[in-house]
């Protein structure tokens, strides 16, 4: 059975915002669209490591806030000409909660 963490409320997400969670395998953005979807990629831009979660969310991706490549949140590759991905977190909304994959992130969490 896959064990779920819960990082926060659904509510402290806003649209088109996101959030950076500490993991002991790293940072992680969880992200949420205009459209009310929520996303979790490794919160590391495949360019130089930008902070993801600091750009701009747009439709179902985020512009890097260094050098503007666009990130899918979805694959966690980066579209146009750049090349590189960043790794995917599977994330789910249970009720108001927001649950990361802990078998993605390890086993503890610190928010
Ligand atoms: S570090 Fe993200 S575009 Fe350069």
């Amino acid at each position: 059975m896959s064990i779920w963490i819960d990082i926060g409320a659904l509510d402290d997400l806003p649209l088109r915002g996101s959030r950076c969670v500490q993991t002991p395998t790293g940072k992680i953005g969880v992200f949420r669209t205009a459209d009310d979807r929520i996303f979790a990629i490794r919160n590391e831009c495949p360019h130089k490591g930008g902070p993801l979660t600091e750009g701009i969310v747009h439709g179902h991706s985020v512009t890097c806030p260094l050098h503007n490549w666009v990130i899918s949140l979805e694959t966690g590759a980066a579209q146009g000409a750049d090349e590189g991905a960043v790794e995917t977190i599977p994330v789910r909304v249970e009720g108001t909660r927001v649950l990361l994959l802990r078998s993605a992130i390890g086993a503890r969490v610190a928010a």
